[in-house]
């Protein structure tokens, strides 16, 4: 068993992925119904890469999230400090590096884009990683977050909180290699400031024009930024 906590010590939250990565993509899957692959594209596309861009998908895994925005034709890398979730996406045709998102082994200003799926929300530092993002991209260049959010319809919200405390969990038993893991998956989301808290955080990490869009009523988040 290998579960993080709250805390988010960078140690147990790189072995709790590395227990979980060769199920991962599956477990996602089921999980979320297959309503990820639409998040993944509607981050691509707030992203707004073009063939000719340099783009870092930060915490990238498995490479899921890389292999979609690579669609844009851009050309994109993706990092991750879990070399479980990295070996795990060894099939993808998509460059994958290993590397801790607080301490990015990229210069300053070398993408146009950065962006990170699902994977800030486990940061143990949550504006020392906005910070390290924005260093690496170029100055006017963009940024988008794609994390789990808070529901915007009250009766929606509760039926939420109630699938991520009772289902999930149940569900996760039957499918992922390490179930418990998916205890600090639903906890992590609960802990996780709201739209407009998490908005005030990247500002304060030197970020601006920064907004968001919900997306499956607010399940999801996609907070957007650009460098000054
Ligand atoms: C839920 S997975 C997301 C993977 C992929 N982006 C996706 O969309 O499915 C979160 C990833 O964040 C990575 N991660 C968490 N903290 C990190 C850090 N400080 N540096 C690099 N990767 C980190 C984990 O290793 C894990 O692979």
């Amino acid at each position: 068993m290998a579960r993080a906590t709250l805390d988010k010590k960078p140690r147990d939250v790189a072995r709790m992925f590395d227990a979980v990565g060769k199920k991962y993509d599956l477990t996602n899957t089921v999980l979320t119904g297959g309503i990820d692959t639409l998040w993944r594209k509607a981050t691509r596309k707030r992203l707004g890469i073009a063939p000719g861009d340099r783009v870092l998908d930060l915490a990238a895994g498995t490479g899921v999230s890389t292999e979609e925005l690579s669609k844009s034709g851009a050309f994109v890398v993706g990092c991750d400090f879990s070399l479980g979730m990295l070996k795990a996406g060894r099939h993808r045709d998509v460059p994958l590096v290993a590397g801790d998102g607080l301490h990015l082994p990229f210069a300053d200003n070398t993408f146009d884009a950065v962006t990170i799926s699902f994977g800030l929300r486990n940061f143990g530092d949550t504006k020392a990683g906005l910070e390290e993002m924005a260093r690496v991209t170029k100055p006017g260049g963009r940024m988008t977050v794609c994390e789990f959010s808070t529901p915007v319809i009250p009766v929606f919200s509760t039926l939420y909180k109630e699938y991520l405390m009772r289902l999930l969990p149940v569900v996760a038993k039957v499918v992922s290699s390490d179930p418990e893991s998916y205890v600090y998956l639903a906890e992590s989301i609960r802990a996780w400031p709201d739209q407009g808290d998490l908005a005030r955080i990247i500002r304060s990490a030197g970020w601006i024009d920064v907004g968001w869009r919900n997306v499956t009523g607010g399940v999801v988040a996609l907070h957007s930024a650009t460098k000054p």
